[in-house]
């Protein structure tokens, strides 16, 4: 399987920049996302790999050979697109022996690598039916199929998902990710969805305003986002007024208001006087079962919105809104609006970030 780079790689559409120096090493099998708002450039990113796209300036490596002279079919990629429509009149048979048929394949080799790749995306006994006589789930393994078959090194994926219902998207995400690894296919899959990026991806590329901002697996992405872009893009988040203090070792004290200060991780290019956002995830805010080593604050409730396995509570501390969700428990206390707790969370836990 294949090790794809991009070096440089950079489009602009009449004066208008689309992708700006993207620069990524996806590994040998790899399972890559590239996530990020509609608009800011995943297409064409994923275009120019396939060679649908030239570049204005850049690399795209395979294999450390540059392909960018290359006319798309001789790439060796498989694509599914966005709308991944499948040919109306053909059977589901057909319409993965198409990409064969046209590379003039022989006949015995096709029918091999048809059953193979019905077996792969798991639809044998399906070879005869119509688009019309599939689900939307069966569409997009028909689709999936298509490009299989073809053998490629390397599988890009743009919003194959987005046609579906929820329920489906969900059980389609682990289906492709298992078939992907099974596969062992390096992968780059485009979405505008964080919960399919964090799930099905071994590293993610966020992506905003035609820039990749920040690589990194699902948890770093989520966990220590870089700048205030991905940490409003991905998840949900407390974002606190807050102005530094004082830099002290590997911390800083950041005023909230109230004359409350408290501890947060220090980070390069903090200095004192500075406005900031303070990120606090809501799952990270405790209401109990607090200990010393946290940063402790006196809050009052403002409301409160049963989830079933969740409960969140509206919140306000230090004279700002914010929210933290808590496991429903049968042997927790539940807290009442209007009432006062003490809430708790791990300075850690937490990234001051400067406002741009
Ligand atoms: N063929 C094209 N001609 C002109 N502008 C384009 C073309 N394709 C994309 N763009 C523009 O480039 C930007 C990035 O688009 P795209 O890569 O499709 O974003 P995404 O897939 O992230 O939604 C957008 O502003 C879009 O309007
Ligand atoms: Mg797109």
């Amino acid at each position: 399987m294949a090790v794809v780079e991009l070096v440089g790689l950079t489009k602009a559409y009449n004066g208008a920049i689309a992708v700006s120096d993207v620069n990524l090493k996806i590994a040998s099998g790899e399972f890559f996302s590239l996530l990020g708002p509609s608009g800011c450039g995943k297409t064409t990113t994923l275009r120019m790999v396939a060679g649908f796209v030239t570049p204005d300036q850049g690399q795209i490596l395979i294999d450390g050979g540059d392909i960018v002279d290359q006319p798309p079919e001789k790439r060796d990629i498989g694509i599914v697109f966005q709308n991944y429509a499948i040919f109306p009149h053909m059977n589901v048979a057909d319409n993965i022996a198409f990409g064969l048929r046209m590379r003039k394949v022989d006949k015995a080799t096709i029918e091999r690598r048809v059953r193979e790749a019905l077996k792969q995306v798991g639809l044998v006994g399906y070879e005869r039916r119509f688009q019309r006589e599939l689900s939307g789930g069966e569409q997009q393994r028909v689709a999936l199929a298509r490009v299989l078959v073809t053998q490629p090194r390397i599988l890009l994926l743009d919003e194959p998902l987005s046609a579906l219902d929820k329920n489906l998207r969900e059980e389609m995400k682990f289906w492709i990710k298992g078939l992907q690894k099974q596969l062992g296919i390096t992968t780059i899959y485009v979405t505008h969805d964080q919960s399919e990026a964090l799930t099905m991806s071994d590293r993610i590329g966020v992506m905003n305003k035609a820039r990749v901002v920040q690589i990194g697996a699902p948890t770093e992405i989520y966990e220590r986002p870089a700048d205030l872009f991905v940490t409003t893009f991905i998840g949900h988040s407390n974002l606190l007024d807050a102005t530094v203090k004082e830099s002290r070792g590997g911390s800083v004290g950041l005023a909230l208001g109230d004359g409350i200060t408290i501890a947060a991780p220090a980070r390069s290019g903090l200095i004192a006087g500075q406005r900031v956002k303070l990120v606090i995830r809501p799952e990270n805010i405790l209401l109990d079962g607090g200990d010393d080593s946290m940063v402790r604050l006196p809050a009052r409730i403002d409301a409160k919105v049963y989830q079933g396995a969740l409960i969140r509570y509206q919140l306000v501390a230090a004279g700002q809104p914010l929210v933290a969700e808590v496991q429903n428990q049968a042997q927790k206390a539940q807290y009442e609006v209007g009432g006062s707790v003490t809430i708790f969370w791990r300075p850690e836990s937490t990234e001051a970030l400067p406002i741009e």
